[in-house]
């Protein structure tokens, strides 16, 4: 029998999975655990918007001087290499996990982001690592500006509280104290503010809330969504 042609159109679309939302909703550690459940690779492209920040602020640690082209510039120290089920955004050649996701870097990214030229930059990247694998990639506008015809879209949101008490219980090692708790929801919210224009949801994309769920069971849901739109 002759699939109709919107089945086969279907089964042409990219075997991409994306993933977007606010900050610190979870979509690295969520998009990296579907993509081993998958067996696809995860794409974390929030990595190289802090990696181009952390290269820059290397060469001018003064960001109010900072221009598109400074950045671009710097932007060269980085690579993005390949491990088994994700890549690593690495600066000259290094390992900068910490530095990438320290405060300094985490306060100056979504000027960065704010820059065309680096988006193009960002997106370019993203889709070579893309080229030739079924991915998870993970950002703001994954669904939306860079790709569009994804098979699955998700869009993971949180309440601010539990995303500031998620992200401090990770960075801390060590239950946060309630202070601490405002204090980084605070800071989610202004981030949140200033990534407004380059978060987009997408019209299908689906909306999950993850608030009072745990990571397994948001994993679980959006690894079902995958597995039916594979099928
Ligand atoms: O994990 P978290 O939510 O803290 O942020 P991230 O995914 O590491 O992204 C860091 C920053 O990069 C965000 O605050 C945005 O400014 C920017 N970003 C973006 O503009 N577009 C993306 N697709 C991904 C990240």
């Amino acid at each position: 029998m002759i699939s109709p042609v919107s089945d086969t159109a279907e089964r042409r679309r990219p075997l991409v999975v994306a993933i977007d939302g606010p900050a610190a909703s979870g979509k690295s550690s969520t998009a990296k655990w579907v993509a081993r459940e998958l067996g696809f690779r995860h794409v974390d492209s929030g990595a190289l918007y802090r990696a181009a920040t952390a290269a820059t602020l290397r060469v001018q640690p003064d960001s109010a001087v900072w221009t598109e082209e400074m950045v671009l510039a710097a932007a060269a120290a980085v690579s993005l290499v390949p491990s088994d089920t994700t890549f690593h955004a690495r600066l000259a050649g290094q390992e900068a996990e910490e530095e990438l996701r320290g405060g300094a870097v985490t306060s100056r990214v979504s000027l960065v982001a704010k820059m065309p030229r680096v988006r193009a930059w960002v997106n370019d990247r993203v889709r070579a690592a893309a080229a030739g694998h079924a991915v998870v990639v993970d950002g703001r506008d994954m669904g939306t500006a860079v790709f569009p015809q994804a098979r699955v879209k998700i869009f993971l949101v949180a309440d601010p509280w539990e995303r500031a008490r998620r992200r401090l219980l990770q960075r801390l090692e060590r239950l946060p104290t309630e202070e601490e708790i405002a204090e980084e929801t605070d800071a989610l919210v202004q981030r949140d503010a200033k990534d407004e224009s380059q978060t987009q949801r997408a019209a299908d994309a689906v909306l999950v809330d993850t608030t009072f769920l745990t990571q397994e069971d948001q994993v679980a849901r959006i690894v079902a969504l995958a597995k039916t739109a594979m099928r």
